[in-house]
């Protein structure tokens, strides 16, 4: 596996290249990542993954030098699952003069679930996206289904740029106890890692309500206070927990519900000091 610390090297590498498989990562490597690179070998090659934490997407009250750096470990972990190329950019490098032209995703997706309770940070995850594709120019890029909203942002922007890469969602990996894997989990201690799993417990109470019922507005929200108040019970502080379309993430209409749209359920809850977030299929 090369390491690549500069835009310029990683051009010359990738000459020529022109079916990269690409995972961009902040680091901090666990089993989702490397889920990530098993299918992004099946949709190209070489493989290539980045490492690089993005200041931009991190607000003032999240804490950017506490970020999580386990470079070497993570390089390790990269090298087993056969990447080709590591980019691993200095912010120098990246960022060589103040990043002014942002990439803003349209309201109604970014600053709502995610982006209502971090603002700007779908606009600092998109410019960082958008900057490392123009970099790799990759033709598949693998993203995971646990970050659900950042995948849906990131295809509509792939879609609106007409960028010639395929976007890939990849499914939660989760623990055996169902806990989706985060490198947020490490935060967590004893106690509340054995607590954490119940936020996916509550998701699937969720779904199985969902099903046994013919749907309206009045019960999802009664469905929802439910859930929330079993988090609230057990000592989280939800953010939000939310029934939407899986088509746009928008608040499902009469209508829709009559003609069984598709659904998802997302959650954010802070368990401690961590803030941990999935969601669910419905
Ligand atoms: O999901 C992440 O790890 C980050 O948001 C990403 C996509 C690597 C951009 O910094």
């Amino acid at each position: 596996m090369k390491i690549i610390t500069n835009i310029h090297d990683l051009r010359n590498h990738l000459r020529g290249q022109n079916r990269a498989s690409f995972v961009p990562t902040m680091g901090n490597l666990h089993e989702g990542h490397l889920s990530l690179m098993r299918i992004a070998r099946l949709h190209g090659d070489p493989v290539v993954a980045s490492i690089f934490v993005n200041r931009l997407q991190f607000g003032p009250s999240e804490d950017f030098d506490k970020y999580p750096r386990t470079f070497e470990q993570d390089a390790e972990k990269l090298e087993k699952e056969g990447v080709y190329i590591l980019f691993a950019p200095t912010e120098q490098n990246l960022y060589p003069e103040p990043q002014d032209y942002r990439v803003d995703p349209p309201k109604d997706l970014g600053d709502i679930l995610e982006g209502e309770f971090r603002p700007g940070f779908f606009k600092g995850v998109c410019t960082v996206v958008l900057k490392l594709f123009s970099c790799v120019q990759p033709n598949a890029a693998v993203f995971g289904k646990k970050d659900y909203q950042q995948l849906m942002i990131i295809r509509r922007m792939a879609h609106q740029f007409a960028l010639p890469v395929e976007i890939i969602g990849a499914e939660t990996i989760r623990a055996e106890d169902g806990l989706a894997l985060s490198s947020r989990n490490g935060y967590l201690s004893q106690n509340e890692r054995l607590e954490a799993p119940q936020l996916f417990t509550v998701l699937q109470e969720v779904k199985t309500a969902l099903h046994q019922s013919s749907l309206n507005h009045g019960l999802i929200q009664e469905i929802e206070m439910t859930a929330k108040n079993k988090l609230l019970q057990r000592g989280w502080e939800p953010d939000y927990l939310s029934v939407r379309l899986r088509q746009n993430l928008l608040l499902p209409s009469a209508e829709q519900l009559a003609s069984q749209q598709e659904l998802v359920v997302l959650a954010a809850a802070k368990l401690g000091k961590t803030r941990l977030i999935d969601n669910l299929e419905i």
